[in-house]
């Protein structure tokens, strides 16, 4: 596996790779990786040629006051895992070259981002898709891989390439899960152990509205699934909630009455400092 953090090199190798016909995969990630990293990583592997994995603790994706300087970080492990996972080529790209400080120009996606995590964290998606358009024009990705875990980054991606006919099709992948039903997430680290129990209820909250939903005589009213949710989240003193709804899959706009591929979306901070976020398919869509 090449580990590369020049971006005139890594366009070198893919210029190569591209000459040879090879089909290209990009998974972009934030680094410390868990198993949810490794599948995406996986299933890049069973469609590409090459597997390249961008490492990028992206600075603005993150507001003023989150976590930017804590998130975690673990060169020597993601290496190891991103190697044992099948990927060819781990970009970790320096800050000053994927910004520079004369930039004026930002990707916006206005309408998917207003609400839920787009609400409660100002600018986060325009960083994201900035740094997601970066991406694609270094790597030039037949394909790239980003999870369902983070579904409204999905759709807003989607949406994204979509609009500005940028030719990468974008995988999603399903959430993958701690035993116990915990989304796997690299802010986990950082839960205290009553705090790792107390996150469960994120997806306890999620599955109990799903069952509700799915049982035939149960409601597919929004405002009374939301509330089922709520009261569930705000029972846990360890959790606040940041948000909890129940929206339409592709457009995440919240309708009175749920329909085919209605999904419920949480977020919420666990003790002090730590946002979860999670969600769950309620009808098939
Ligand atoms: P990061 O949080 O590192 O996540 C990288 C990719 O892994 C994203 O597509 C995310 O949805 C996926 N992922 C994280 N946890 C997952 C889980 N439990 N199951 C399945 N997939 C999971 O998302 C980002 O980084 C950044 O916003 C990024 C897209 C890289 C732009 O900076």
């Amino acid at each position: 596996m090449i580990v590369e953090e020049s971006l005139a090199r890594t366009r070198d190798y893919i210029r190569q790779w591209r000459r040879d016909g090879s089909r290209i995969g990009l998974v972009p990630t934030m680094g410390y990786f868990h198993a949810g990293h490794c599948a995406l990583m996986k299933k890049a592997r069973e469609r590409a040629d090459r597997v390249v994995v961008s490492l990028f603790v992206n600075p603005t994706q993150f507001g003023p006051s989150e976590d930017f300087s804590q998130y975690p970080r673990d060169m020597e492990g993601d290496c190891e895992k991103a190697r044992l996972s099948g990927v060819d080529l781990l970009f970790c790209p320096r800050a000053d070259e994927i910004y520079d400080r004369q930039d004026q120009t930002a990707v916006t996606v206005s309408e998917l981002t207003k609400g839920l995590c787009g609400a409660s964290r100002p600018g986060h998606f325009r960083g994201v898709t900035t740094v997601v358009s970066k991406l694609f024009n270094i790597v030039q990705p037949d394909f790239a891989v980003f999870g369902e875990k983070d579904y409204q980054q999905l759709a807003v991606i989607k949406r994204m390439v979509a609009d500005l006919h940028i030719p990468v099709q974008v995988i999603g992948h399903p959430t993958v899960r701690e035993p116990d039903g915990l989304a796997m997430s690299s802010r986990n680290v950082y839960l205290s152990e009553p705090e790792r129990q107390a996150a469960l209820v994120l997806h306890k909250a999620l599955q109990t509205v799903r069952q509700e939903a799915s049982r035939p005589d149960g409601s597919r009213r929004t405002a009374e699934l939301v509330a089922i949710g709520r009261q569930m989240i705000a029972s846990e003193p360890l959790c606040r909630l940041d948000y909890f709804s129940v929206v339409d899959g592709s457009s995440l706009q919240e309708h009175e009455e749920i329909t085919a591929g209605a999904r419920a979306l949480g977020a919420m901070i666990v003790g002090s400092r730590v946002r979860l976020i999670d969600n769950l398919e309620l009808l098939p869509g």
